[in-house]
């Protein structure tokens, strides 16, 4: 027969238990007057508050998706707890001490309600990490100790983070809980051991350093484990398997010792490990959390958000750390994909000489690991820069190829007033008019990638003047090599910013240029033949047949109107350029530079006007 909680208990249980504070674990509620919080509903995704707690009824209600109850229901929906488990959970954290009886009202000693399996699973692994901390101090964990003291833990930080030893041995821990009750099935489901060959259950950590991995109510629910010795055959970090407890896609390691900070600061520090995590709380950045052993992904998003309260008017920050590596930078730039308003509140900290926040605090101090947080940069700057980085900005085809290269991502943060800011900033770096990135901008946010190999048959924009232009000027040194040939050939491939236009006047050139040509078949054959890719030779054909847009015999003026129009935007961004090395050199001290540059300047800036005037020609 079923001992039941006494009912008196439960509704002293109820009293004593503040929900907001049970809630508060998982949800960082904020006041909303007349005596209510609000939070991110914790039962569905949502990105303004619509989940209610009443503390003084000791309730909660989601407006958006309906689930309500008390302090209990709350545990035993959002834990997967039994009533009688939740209403346990409130009674030990109260410090109640809970009468079962009997149907007919008889006091019995213990509850003999079966606990569900998380429960259990949970209660192994409080076992277990008691078992791993007193082992740390085995003579058998000398290593583990010393790994720990080389980091730059001491002994409280090794307490603080629950730091354990799984000992040398096939299963200490496995007989250690069998003693205590547990079974078979519920190690293995718990991650803690497995089966070995034999058949026989081992532990599933061995001679290793071990981290207690806990959620954001501080229940042990998986572990880390690092390899300490070299004979170690397994991975540097072993986590615990899925389990019903342990989900890596969910899992922040440093979430139970960080939500109440972040709840209180609006941010929040992504670092890669366990040591990192340690170390930034110890250095005075109490807000770091690490995913264990997976990518930082959308899931991970959901439960941060719901501690930041990032509500429209929060200004939440995320602040990824990332040694400046590849992987690194594209772990980074994978936050990009995510949900717009997580981008504009994402930063970066590239810690320097691929230095970990670990190994910066061990070598620094921690002053240095506040600072690496400090001197964080915006994911769009990050990403932007980076593409920039790419180019050379001293010529004016690496500043049209980093053009290029931004347009596509200043396209995807949706943030109209972000966009002008960056525009503004970029334009001038780049040597572009505001309103010329702005339009490249728009241009592949209307679906013209500048990346995208545009299909080779659709015309492209027709009020694009440059890209009509540029097949204009194509069309002219395949069908009338003779009138376009020499001005064509003296103008090399940079103006031509859509790639395909650029294969083919590049293919022109591997024919022998349009000025030793023949017009006929065989002039268009070879080049055609000259052509790297597929897509550039069905564009030959094409551009080939396609009628000019004049209605007369094409000559020398109308060739030349269209070059200038073409090279006119490389030559003003040649000028922009100059003008800002000119800005950097000082006339005094380096005076000969500055006459050349000032030379130079004035010589471009007639082509400029040289340039306009041409293309300014009524020619079509
Ligand atoms: P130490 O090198 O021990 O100081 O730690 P670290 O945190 O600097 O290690 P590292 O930078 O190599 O790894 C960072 C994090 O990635 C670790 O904390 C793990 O969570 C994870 N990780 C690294 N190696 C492995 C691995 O082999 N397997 C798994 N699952 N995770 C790993
Ligand atoms: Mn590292």
């Amino acid at each position: 027969m079923a001992g039941r909680i006494r009912d008196a208990d439960i509704q002293l249980v109820r009293e004593r238990v503040d929900i907001a504070e049970v809630i508060g674990e998982r949800v960082t509620l904020r006041n909303a007057g007349g005596g209510n919080l609000k939070g991110l509903c914790p039962f569905h995704d949502e990105r303004s508050p619509s989940f209610n707690v009443t503390p003084a009824r000791g309730v909660y209600h989601c407006f958006g998706c309906g689930v309500g109850g008390d302090a209990i229901t709350f545990l035993t929906e959002i834990d997967g707890l039994t009533f009688v488990e939740a209403v346990e959970r409130m009674a030990a954290r109260a410090g109640l001490k809970l009468t079962y009886e009997d149907i007919d009202g008889r006091v019995q000693r213990s509850p003999s309600s079966q606990p569900g399996l998380k429960q259990r699973l949970l209660e192994a692994h409080t076992a277990a990490a008691a078992f791993y901390t007193e082992r740390l101090i085995d003579p058998e964990a000398e290593t583990a100790r010393r790994f720990l003291t080389e980091r730059g833990f001491d002994r409280d930080a090794a307490a603080t983070f629950g730091c354990g030893y799984a000992p040398d041995a096939w299963d200490a821990l496995t007989k250690h809980l069998r003693a205590k009750g547990f079974t078979a099935e519920e190690l293995t489901g718990a991650g803690l051991a497995k089966p070995s060959r034999t058949g026989n259950l081992i532990d599933r950590f061995r001679r290793r350093l071990v981290w207690p991995i806990r959620d954001s109510s501080a229940s042990t629910i998986g572990f880390g484990a690092r390899k300490l010795f070299e004979d170690d055959q397994g991975p540097k970090y072993l986590n615990t398997p899925e389990t019903p407890l342990y989900k890596k896609s969910q899992v922040l390691y440093g979430i139970d010792l960080a939500r109440r900070e972040i709840a209180k600061t609006g941010r929040v520090v992504i670092v890669e490990g366990y040591t990192d995590v340690m170390a930034c709380h110890l250095a005075g950045v109490p807000v770091a959390v690490a995913t264990c052993g997976t990518a930082f992904g959308a899931e991970h998003i959901r439960i941060l958000r719901r501690f930041l309260f990032d509500s429209e008017s929060a200004n939440g920050r995320i602040v990824f750390t990332f040694d400046g590596d590849e992987a690194g930078q594209r772990a980074a730039l994978k936050a990009f994909d995510e949900e717009q308003r997580f981008v504009s509140q994402t930063y970066i900290a590239v810690t320097p000489d691929g230095q970990d926040p670990c190994e910066l605090r061990q070598h620094k101090g921690d002053e240095a690991v506040r600072e690496l947080i400090e001197r964080h940069t915006p994911l769009v700057q990050f990403a932007l820069d980076r593409e920039i980085a790419k180019h050379d900005l001293d010529t004016a085809e690496g500043r049209l190829h980093a053009t290029r290269a931004i347009a596509p991502l200043l396209a995807r943060v949706k943030d109209r007033g972000l966009v002008d800011e960056y525009i503004g900033d970029y334009a001038g770096r780049l040597g572009k008019e505001k309103a010329e990135l702005r339009r490249a901008v728009a241009g592949v946010a209307s679906g013209q990638s500048a990346e995208e190999v545009p299909a080779p048959r659709r015309s492209p924009d027709a009020d694009s003047t440059q890209l009509r232009a540029q097949r204009e000027i194509l069309k002219l040194a395949l069908q009338h090599p003779q009138v376009a040939g020499p001005y064509f050939d003296a103008v090399d491939a940079t103006p031509f910013t859509d790639p395909n236009y650029r294969a083919v006047r590049e293919a022109v050139e591997a024919a022998g240029g349009a000025g030793k040509a023949t017009a006929g078949a065989n002039w268009i054959a070879g080049v055609s033949a000259s052509c790297a890719e597929i897509a550039a030779q069905a564009l030959v054909n094409e551009l080939a047949v396609e009628e000019l847009r004049i209605d007369r015999e094409p000559d020398a003026v109308y060739v030349r109107t269209l070059l200038a129009r073409i090279q006119r935007p490389v030559v003003e961004a040649e000028v922009a350029d100059l003008k800002r090395r000119l800005q950097r050199v000082n006339p005094s001290t380096d005076k000969d530079e500055y006459m050349s540059l000032f030379g130079k300047l004035m010589g471009l800036e007639q082509h400029v006007r040289s340039l306009r005037d041409q293309a300014a020609n009524a020619v079509e």
